[in-house]
């Protein structure tokens, strides 16, 4: 029997969708809002790589408990995503020049008859789903990054993930470090915030870690590097975040930003080992993670949040708490505005009880 929101709700039919990267445990939303729907008697409509199942016609679904079977532990998203979609500045891919459908988006959703949308999303998503909202879409947000740097909750589903795969593969690189006496340079994801460089580099036992929001300076990384030496270690973890710059210095970036294309990152491992050995004389290598980190299984902590974050948005939908977006804040999963989300960047802060920790751990910061 429905309760008594959901037969006061009036919600009967909504849409999902999920936008920008993907991160491991999109999957397990997904699942989780559907399942949730189908024991209040809700149908979900699954729209195709983000705002463009609302855009182009036949790019979209009804799921059904039997569509996401088998899918909790699935990397990636079975609607399918995409980072370049923004309807109010859609890429026109003949002419190269951009035009507002979010006219079209707003019709869409009523011609689909849909009653509300879950979005799922990172901080470019949720900035447009909460546009949609202030034009008189009713929509919930579901917060998504590995790189874990959405305000208003402690944790995004994905972060747990890349920061498993990431202290796995510092392990690797620890033995061959070891084996060769070298300095071996991680670069890991993170564009604004360095949140898994910093976890990862804890947990994997880094001896350096470079985050964007510590400017490092090289000759402190140089002499922290000697002084293990000097200590009888011959070889040194560095980790940075692909968004981490030298003091006075840019980030590195391997392509300017172009039209919807926002600009890439990376190369600063390169160019930091480069430093390292024409500064100590140590053979030092680099290798970059990069994508590695959104793939693959989640872990059991981003499978829980992910199911829980599902769960909640559905309840939120049929309690009609519109403009919201789902948020942990440990042990609960709460309701945020998103009005308090767009716009912002959850950067680590300088004095994190973890960025403690790593200094007191002898781990230097570059700083
Ligand atoms: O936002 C998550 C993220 O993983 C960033 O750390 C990274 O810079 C970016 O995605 C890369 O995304 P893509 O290659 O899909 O454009």
């Amino acid at each position: 029997m429905p309760s008594s929101v959901e037969k006061r709700s009036g919600v009967k039919r909504f849409g999902i969708m999920t936008g920008g990267g993907d991160a491991p445990g999109l999957n397990a939303v997904i699942r989780a809002v559907v399942k949730s729907a189908a024991s209040c008697k809700c149908e979900v409509i699954g729209l195709e790589d983000s705002f463009d199942g609302l855009i182009e016609p036949d790019r979209c679904r009804t799921l059904l408990p039997k569509d996401v079977r088998g899918i909790l532990r699935i990397g990636g998203t079975i609607l399918g995503t995409t980072n370049r979609g923004n309807p109010f500045s859609y890429p026109i891919d003949t002419s190269g020049g951009k035009r507002d459908y979010s006219d079209r988006v707003v019709e869409m959703f009523h011609h689909l008859k849909l009653d509300a949308l879950v979005v799922i999303g990172g901080d470019g998503t949720l900035a447009i789903a909460y546009e949609f909202f202030k034009r008189g879409v009713p929509l919930v947000g579901v917060p998504k990054t590995i790189d874990n740097d959405i305000v208003e909750t402690t944790n995004t589903f994905g972060f747990d993930t890349a920061v498993s795969f990431a202290t796995d593969a510092i392990d690797r690189l620890h033995t061959t470090a070891e084996a060769h006496h070298r300095v071996m340079v991680v670069e890991v994801m993170g564009r604004y915030a360095g949140w898994i460089a910093l976890y990862a580099g804890v947990a994997g036992g880094a001896d350096v870690i470079l985050i964007p929001e510590i400017a490092f300076d090289m000759e402190k990384v140089a002499a922290h590097i000697l002084e293990r030496e000097r200590l009888g270690a011959r070889f040194s973890i560095v980790v940075t975040a692909e968004g981490a710059k030298p003091i006075g210095g840019k980030v590195s970036l391997i392509k300017e930003a172009q039209g919807a294309f926002v600009e890439r990152l990376g190369g600063v491992a390169v160019l930091v080992a480069a430093d390292i050995e024409k500064r100590t004389g140590k053979e030092t290598r680099s290798v970059v993670l990069g994508h590695l980190q959104r793939g693959g299984a989640p872990t059991s902590f981003d499978r829980i949040l992910a199911t829980r974050f599902g769960a909640r948005a559905v309840e939120l939908i049929l309690e009609r708490n519109f403009g919201t977006m789902v948020a942990f804040h440990p042990p609960d999963i709460v309701a945020v505005p998103l009005e308090n989300v767009v716009g912002k960047t959850r950067n680590v802060p300088l004095d994190f009880d973890v960025v403690r920790t790593a200094r007191a751990m002898g781990i230097s910061l570059g700083d």
